[in-house]
C-alpha cells in the first residue's frame, strides 16, 4: 500500500448541483462532477491523508469490501492527479502538524456552522413552528428537523460550503471554500517569509477575520497583527446607476442581518480565544478608516463588502 498523503489543490474551485459538488479542472475549461464516494474521497483530502485514512472512513459510511475500496480510491487518486486537482505528498506529517490541522479543520466548521446546523433550519421554521397547534407535528420538528426538511437542510449544508447563503447566521458567511482559500494562502506567504499584517475589509460577525488571527497563531505568526475593518453598521446606501436601476439595497433597513456592532465582533473573537492585542478594529466607511489606518505592512488583504 502506497504511503502517499494525497490533498487536495487549493486553486480548484467547487460549486453544487444537487448532491454533487462540481470542480473546475485547474488550466482547462473541463469540470468534474464528483457525487456519493467520489465526493467523499474528495473532503476526506481536505488535508494530506493516505489511502487507508480515506479508506476507513469510506468503509463506515457505505460499507463494502474494504480491498476492493482501497483499490478503487488509489486508483481515483491516481485520475484525480493526472488532472491536477490534487497533489501527493511523500512526507509523514509531525504531531505539531495534525494537531494544527485537526484545530484548523474544527475551527472552520464551527466559524460557518457547520457544528450544529440543524438548529439554523429550526430558526428559519420558527415563525411556521410557533403557529402549528399540533404538539406531536411540534415535536417532530424539534425532533429531526434535519428529515422533516431534507431537501432545505442539504441546501443549508450546500451554503456553508460554497458560502452562497441567502442569509447566515454563522459566524461567518463565507462558506468552507474560501477559508480553505485564505488558508492557503497564509500557508503560503508564511512558508515564503512574506513580512506583513493580513487585513479583511467588511468583516460582519468577524468569521474570517477570527479565522485569519488563527491562521497567525497556529502557524506561530503570532507577532504578525490582524486587521478588521468595517462600518460595524451594515452597508452604506446604494450610489451606482446600475444598483439603484435594480433596487440594490442592503443597508441595515433592508438587511439588519448584515449590521454587527464591534462590540459583538469583539465577543466573537473572544469566544474563540482569539481576541488580543494582535487584533485591530478599524471602524467607519472605508473611504474614512482604511486611508489613514496604523498599518505597516500587509501580507494579505481580503477584500468582502459585496
Ligand atoms: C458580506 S459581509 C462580510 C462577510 C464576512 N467577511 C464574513 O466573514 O462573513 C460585508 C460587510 O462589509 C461591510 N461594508 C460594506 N461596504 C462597506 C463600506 N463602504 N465601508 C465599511 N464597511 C462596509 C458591511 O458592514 C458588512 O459587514
Amino acid at each position: 500500500m502506497s504511503t502517499k498523503r494525497w490533498y487536495r489543490q487549493c486553486k480548484v474551485v467547487h460549486g453544487v448541483v444537487g448532491d454533487a459538488l462540481v470542480v473546475k479542472v485547474p488550466g482547462s475549461g473541463c469540470f468534474k462532477r464528483l457525487e456519493g464516494a467520489a465526493r467523499s474521497i474528495w473532503e476526506a483530502v481536505e488535508y494530506p491523508a493516505d489511502v487507508d485514512e480515506v479508506v476507513s472512513g469510506l468503509c463506515l459510511e457505505y460499507g463494502g469490501d474494504p480491498g476492493q475500496i482501497a483499490e478503487d480510491t488509489a486508483s481515483f487518486l491516481s485520475q484525480l492527479l493526472c488532472c491536477d486537482l490534487v497533489a501527493a505528498l511523500e512526507k509523514e506529517p509531525g504531531p505539531e502538524d495534525r494537531q494544527r490541522r485537526r484545530y484548523l479543520w474544527l475551527l472552520k466548521r464551527s466559524l460557518v456552522n457547520l457544528t450544529y446546523p440543524e438548529y439554523e433550519l429550526l430558526i428559519a421554521t420558527v415563525d411556521h413552528f410557533s403557529k402549528e397547534q399540533n404538539l406531536v407535528k411540534r415535536q417532530e420538528m424539534v425532533c429531526d428537523i434535519r428529515r422533516l426538511y431534507s431537501d432545505r437542510y442539504r441546501d443549508l449544508l450546500d451554503s456553508k460550503n460554497c458560502g452562497n447563503a441567502r442569509v447566515s447566521f454563522a459566524h461567518t458567511m463565507v462558506g468552507l471554500q474560501r477559508l480553505h482559500n485564505v488558508e492557503r494562502c497564509a500557508e503560503t506567504l508564511f512558508a515564503e517569509g512574506v513580512d506583513g499584517d493580513f487585513l479583511e475589509a467588511g468583516v460582519c460577525r468577524g468569521g474570517m477575520a477570527i479565522f485569519m488571527r488563527a491562521l497567525q497563531v497556529s502557524h506561530g505568526e503570532s507577532q504578525r497583527n490582524v486587521w478588521a475593518a468595517d462600518s460595524f453598521m451594515g452597508l452604506p446606501e446604494p450610489q451606482d446607476k446600475v444598483d439603484l436601476e435594480a433596487g440594490m439595497d442592503l443597508t441595515v433597513k433592508k438587511h439588519p442581518w448584515l449590521s454587527v456592532g464591534v462590540g459583538d465582533v469583539k465577543d466573537h473573537f473572544r469566544r474563540y480565544g482569539l481576541l488580543d492585542a494582535h487584533v485591530h478594529f478599524l471602524s467607519g466607511w472605508f473611504q474614512e478608516s482604511l486611508g489613514s489606518a496604523p498599518i505597516r505592512q500587509l501580507a494579505l488583504l481580503r477584500i468582502d463588502a459585496d
